[in-house]
C-alpha cells in the first residue's frame, strides 16, 4: 500500500532545533529509516515536509485520488492552529495518526489543544524520533501485506 507521512512547520531543522526537545535526528534521517521500513513490509512510504499550511492541505487533498492507504502526520506548530488541515483530513477520509517527537501535553498549555487529535486513529507522542517509528508499525499492522 501506499503510505504519506506528512511534516508541518520548521521539523525542517530537526537535528539543530531545541535538540533538547526534538532531539538530534534529521528528518532526512528519520525519512530514510521509516522509508526502509515500509518497503522491507512491502508497501511504499512518500514523505514530504513543509512550512506552507497550504502545500499540506493540497497534498492531502491529493491524497484521496492517488491511492494513498494510510497518512501519518506530524503537523508540527499547526496542530494547535489549523482548521483547515483538520477539513483536509476529514475530507479525504482515510486513516491518519497524528505524531509528536515531544509530548505537548507535558508543555505550554497552548500546545494541549490539537485541532487533529479527535480524528485521529490514534496520537503518539513524546518518544522522539521513535514516535514516527512507533506511529508507522502501528499503520503497518493496520495494512494487509499484499495492497
Ligand atoms: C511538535 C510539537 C508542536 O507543539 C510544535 O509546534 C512542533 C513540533 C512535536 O513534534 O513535538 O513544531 O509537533
Amino acid at each position: 500500500a501506499k503510505l504519506l507521512l506528512l511534516h508541518g512547520p520548521n521539523l525542517n531543522l530537526l537535528g539543530t532545533r531545541e535538540p533538547e526537545v526534538y532531539g538530534r535526528d534529521t528528518l532526512a534521517g528519520i525519512d530514510a529509516g521509516l522509508q526502509a521500513t515500509a518497503t522491507a513490509a512491502g508497501h511504499a512510504l512518500e514523505c514530504l515536509q513543509s512550512n506552507a499550511e497550504h502545500v499540506l492541505v493540497d497534498r492531502i487533498q491529493a491524497a484521496r485520488t492517488d491511492g494513498t492507504a494510510f497518512i501519518l502526520i506530524n503537523p508540527a506548530a499547526f496542530t494547535h492552529t489549523s482548521v483547515a488541515i483538520r477539513d483536509a483530513l476529514a475530507a479525504v477520509a482515510l486513516p491518519f495518526i497524528e505524531i509528536h517527537l515531544s509530548n505537548p501535553h507535558a508543555r505550554e498549555p497552548f500546545r494541549q489543544h490539537s485541532y487533529l487529535s479527535d480524528k485521529a486513529l490514534g496520537v503518539v507522542c513524546g518518544f522522539g524520533a521513535d514516535s514516527y517509528r512507533y506511529a508507522l508499525d502501528a499503520a503497518l499492522r493496520r495494512l494487509p501485506a499484499d495492497a
